[in-house]
């Protein structure tokens, strides 16, 4: 509900911020908010949050981007499938564990091993990836590969796979279904599931921005969140592609993106929660932003430099050097009184 309703009850901000539980109502209410002192007192307050679940430790997470071929179809994604001028690469298994090793190297701990959905890496391809990664360094490994086979995810699993990302996108069913011709929201929430169920720590998520998204479907998507129990969740904003339908909507609106991410933060209070790529490609000072906000998580790109321009999930995508932007990052860090998570960054649920 709309501010009034809250002045018409006597309420304040402060006593929708001082409940220990928020409901949807409450949820919408903040994420409406438009007075700026309103919104850094809601910012304050996911600060805080985060500083009392999580820490002032900032995870680092380096991300491979393996593969751009994949055989969806999301009408908002620059690597879908009817993309023609997209030119599709696949890193060689040889090359994903050397980039897995660059990582380790660089003092970071996790390895995010991301693809579209590409069938042509099959079940024993992944496992030997996993365990050979396993095997030369102590990293966790977080998978997010799409929607894969039940027997795969237990397969990987065995492997010693720590976490899988597969983001819901929207909780909004009929939105979900227009954005996404040959999947269902139903299915997507069945593979979540099923990923926690069999141990792994999951991780989902939205887009904000999409056109026909209203505020109270992303109150839900938090809510959906916390339903699934995620361990991590990601709110990114929505960047259009030229290469997709969706080429001439305007990109996501930075408050809301940030009002998301403090609203999340509060709700959901022990997950992960990163300051995304395509929040630093809507401005130059997202990461600084976001972890200003309630995220506690940044994931430096590692994909050679041979391929990374044509993971163009969404125009202008960063590209930097990940060693280079490890330093930054780590000065930066600092500079904000935080510091970089020396271990893991396993879930805090565990
Ligand atoms: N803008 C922002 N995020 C996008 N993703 C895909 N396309 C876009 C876009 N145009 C996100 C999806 C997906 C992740 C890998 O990238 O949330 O889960």
């Amino acid at each position: 509900m709309k501010r009034e309703i809250y002045i018409a009850e006597g309420k304040s901000l402060y006593d929708v911020l001082s409940k220990p539980e928020l409901d949807k109502k409450d949820i919408v209410y903040l994420l409406s908010l438009n007075d700026e002192t309103e919104i850094s007192q809601l910012f304050r307050k996911a600060d805080s949050v985060r500083k009392e679940f999580c820490g002032d430790d900032v995870h680092l997470r380096g991300i491979i981007e393996f593969s751009n071929y994949c055989e969806q179809d999301c009408i908002y994604c620059g690597l879908r499938k009817s993309n023609k001028h997209l030119e599709r690469y696949r890193m060689s298994i040889d090359e994903i564990i050397e980039t897995a090793r660059k990582i380790f190297s660089a003092g970071i701990k996790t390895v995010v091993l991301q693809s579209g959905e590409d069938f042509y890496y099959c079940k024993e391809d992944i496992t030997r990836i996993i365990k050979s990664i396993k095997d030369n360094c102590d990293v966790a490994i977080t998978l997010s590969l799409g929607e894969r086979s039940f027997e795969e995810y237990n397969e990987w699993k065995s492997a010693e796979a720590d976490r899988y990302l597969l983001k819901h996108e929207t909780a909004n069913e009929k939105l979900y279904s227009a954005l996404h011709s040959h999947q269902k929201l139903e299915e997507r929430l069945a593979h979540l599931k099923y990923l926690k169920s069999i141990g792994f720590q999951a991780g989902s998520g939205n887009i904000i921005g999409l056109p026909g998204q209203t505020i109270e479907d992303i109150a839900d998507d938090i809510l959906l969140c916390e339903e699934i129990d995620c361990d991590m969740c990601s709110f990114s904003p929505f960047i259009p592609s030229p290469e997709t339908p969706m080429k001439n909507i305007p990109p996501a609106d930075l408050n809301l993106t940030l009002k998301t991410m403090a609203v999340a933060r509060i709700v959901l209070k022990n997950v992960h929660i990163p300051a995304t790529t395509a929040l630093s490609t809507l401005t130059p000072e997202g990461r600084k932003l976001g972890l200003n906000v309630g995220a506690n998580v940044i994931m430096p790109n590692f994909t050679p430099d041979e391929y990374k321009d044509k993971y163009r999930i969404y125009a202008n995508k960063k590209t930097y050097d990940p060693i280079e932007y490890v330093s930054e990052l780590r000065q930066m860090i600092h500079s904000m009184g935080r510091k970089v998570g020396e271990d893991k960054g396993h879930s805090f649920k565990k």
